[in-house]
C-alpha cells in the first residue's frame, strides 16, 4: 500500500490544470452499454475508479481503448455484444458506482446481474431507490446470493418519484428509461451537473430527454441508441480541493479548465471564510477554459457549513473544508446531511493538532490551531484529500497511509502538487 510523505509548511504557487470529472465519466462509460456503436469520451481522468469501470465493461465483453494524451484523455468504448451481463462482486466491492451498469444492461438486454455493493466507510448507501425505479419500469428484481437479478422483456415507461434525491439512482433510471417503451417522468431527481452531463451524452446518442439538471426529467424512450462523441465536464471536487490547497497553505494558484458555475457554493463558502477567489479568464467559445485564481491569507474566519444536494455545499468537499476550518478563528459548525458516517477524517486531523468535537452528524471545529505533521490514515477518497491538505499546511513531516483511496478519484495528485511547490513524495511498498 502506497503512502505519501509530506513536508508541510510551503505555500502552493502556480497553475494547476483540472481534469475531467470522475463522477461524470463513470456514468458516461456505463451509458456506452446502451448501444452496439462506438462511444468516444474525452477528458477522462486517469484515476483508479475509471480503470475499475473499464475492467468491468471489458469483463462483460465490451471493447475499450484508453489513451491518455497531453490533450484529450480519450476513451473509446464499443459494446457490440455483452455475452455476460454480470457485474461481479470483486469489482463492485472496489467501486460502488459499478451499479451504474444496471439500468443500461436491463434496458438493452432485458437482463442484468449486479453484485450488491456491501458496506461503505461513509454510510450504509443502499441502492433501494435504483431497484424501485427499475421495478416501476416493469423489471422483475430479486436478490439472490448477494446479487441483484433484474429481468424484463422490454422496459415500459413509468412515473417515478424518488423518495429522496440520489445522484447515481437518477442516472441509472434515466439511462434505463432512454430505451423504454413510452414516456417516463422522473420527479425529485438529482440536479447535479454530472446528471446533466450524462443527459447531454445520451442526447448525442439519440435519446429524447428534457429537464435534466432540474428536479423533473421527461424521457421519451427510443427503439435504439447510436454512437456519439462527448467531452466530460471538469471535476468540480478536484477544483475545490485545490482551492482549499491554496487557501490552507497561504498560497496563490490559478486553476485552469474549470466550470465556475458548478463551484458557486464552494467559492461562496470559502469567500465567507476570507479566501480571495476570482474568475480570471473566460473562454471565447468553450466553457471549459475558464480559470479561477485563489489567494490564501490565513487565518480565516469561522464559517458554518451544511452539506446538501447540488446546488448546496457538496458532501464531497466537507472533509477538505474541515481541514481549512482548523485555520479559521472561532467555531465552524459542519453538518453532514448526506452520509451518516462521513467524519472519519476528524479523528485523524485531531492527531495533527486539530480541535474537533464530533456529535452525530455535527462537527465543531475550533481554530485557528497550529497543525503539526503526524502519521495519519486515510479512510475514504475525500478524507484522504483532507489529510493531504492538512499535511501541506502542517509544520514538519506527515505520513499519510492508505493513499489508494486518493488514487480512486484524483489524477496523480502528488505530481500536480509538486509542480506547484509542495514537498510530497509517494512511498511505494515495493
Ligand atoms: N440513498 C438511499 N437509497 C438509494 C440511493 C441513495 O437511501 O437507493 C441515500 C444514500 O445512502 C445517501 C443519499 O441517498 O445517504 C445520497 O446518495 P446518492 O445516491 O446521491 O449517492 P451516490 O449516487 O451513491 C454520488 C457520488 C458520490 C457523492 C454522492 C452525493 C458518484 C459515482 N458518486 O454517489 O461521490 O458523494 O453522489 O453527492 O457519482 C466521491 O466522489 O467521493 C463520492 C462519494
Amino acid at each position: 500500500m502506497d503512502r505519501f510523505l509530506i513536508d508541510g509548511g510551503r505555500p502552493l504557487e502556480g497553475r494547476v490544470t483540472i481534469g475531467g470529472a470522475k463522477n461524470a465519466a463513470l456514468p458516461a462509460m456505463a451509458a456506452a452499454l446502451l448501444t452496439d456503436k462506438r462511444v468516444v469520451l474525452h477528458n477522462i481522468p486517469r484515476v483508479r475508479d475509471i480503470l475499475t469501470m473499464r475492467s468491468l465493461l471489458d469483463e462483460m465483453g465490451a471493447d475499450s481503448a484508453l489513451k491518455h494524451e497531453r490533450e484529450g484523455n480519450r476513451l473509446v468504448i464499443q459494446a457490440r455484444k455483452i455475452p455476460d451481463q454480470t457485474a461481479p462482486y470483486e469489482l463492485v466491492k472496489q467501486m460502488r458506482a459499478s451499479v451504474l451498469v444496471l439500468g443500461p444492461l436491463v434496458a438493452r438486454f432485458g437482463h442484468a446481474r449486479v453484485s450488491l455493493p456491501g458496506g461503505c466507510a461513509i454510510g450504509a448507501r443502499p441502492i433501494n431507490l435504483h431497484l424501485k425505479g427499475l421495478e416501476k419500469l416493469g423489471a422483475t428484481v430479486s436478490i439472490e446470493h448477494g446479487y441483484v437479478e433484474a429481468r424484463v422483456d422490454r422496459l415500459m415507461a413509468g412515473q417515478i418519484h424518488f423518495d429522496s434525491v440520489t445522484v447515481t439512482g437518477t442516472e441509472n433510471i434515466m439511462m434505463a428509461a432512454a430505451l423504454a417503451d413510452g414516456t417516463t417522468l422522473l420527479e425529485n431527481c438529482a440536479i447535479e451537473p454530472e446528471v446533466e452531463d450524462l443527459a447531454a451524452l445520451l442526447l448525442k446518442m439519440g435519446a429524447d430527454i428534457e429537464g435534466a439538471g432540474t428536479s423533473a426529467i421527461r424521457i421519451r424512450g427510443v427503439g435504439r441508441l447510436h454512437g456519439a462523441e462527448h467531452t466530460v465536464i471538469p471535476d468540480r471536487i478536484e477544483a475545490g480541493t485545490f482551492l482549499v490547497g491554496a487557501a490552507i497553505t497561504g498560497g496563490h494558484l490559478v486553476l485552469d479548465r474549470i466550470e465556475p458555475r458548478n463551484l458557486t457554493a464552494v467559492v461562496a463558502k470559502l469567500a465567507e471564510a476570507g479566501v480571495e477567489i476570482n474568475v480570471v479568464e473566460t473562454a471565447s467559445d468553450s466553457t471549459q477554459s475558464h480559470a479561477l485564481e485563489v489567494r490564501g491569507r490565513p487565518p480565516y474566519r469561522a464559517a458554518d457549513v451544511v452539506t446538501q444536494e447540488y446546488p448546496g455545499f457538496p458532501t464531497d468537499m466537507q472533509a477538505q473544508y474541515m481541514a481549512l476550518a482548523t485555520q479559521a478563528a472561532g467555531s465552524s459548525v459542519i453538518t453532514e446531511t448526506i452520509f451518516e458516517n462521513r467524519f472519519l477524517h476528524a479523528l485523524e486531523l485531531a492527531r495533527m493538532g486539530a480541535d474537533i468535537a464530533v456529535d452525530g452528524r455535527r462537527a465543531v471545529v475550533r481554530g485557528p490551531v497550529r497543525l503539526s505533521g503526524a502519521n495519519v490514515q486515510a479512510s475514504d477518497l475525500r478524507a484522504s484529500a483532507s489529510l493531504v491538505l492538512a499535511g501541506l499546511a502542517a509544520e514538519g513531516e506527515s505520513l499519510v497511509d492508505r493513499v489508494y483511496h486518493i488514487d480512486r478519484g484524483y489524477e496523480r495528485i502528488e505530481e500536480k502538487l509538486t509542480r506547484v511547490g509542495a514537498k510530497i513524495r509517494r512511498i511505494s511498498e515495493s
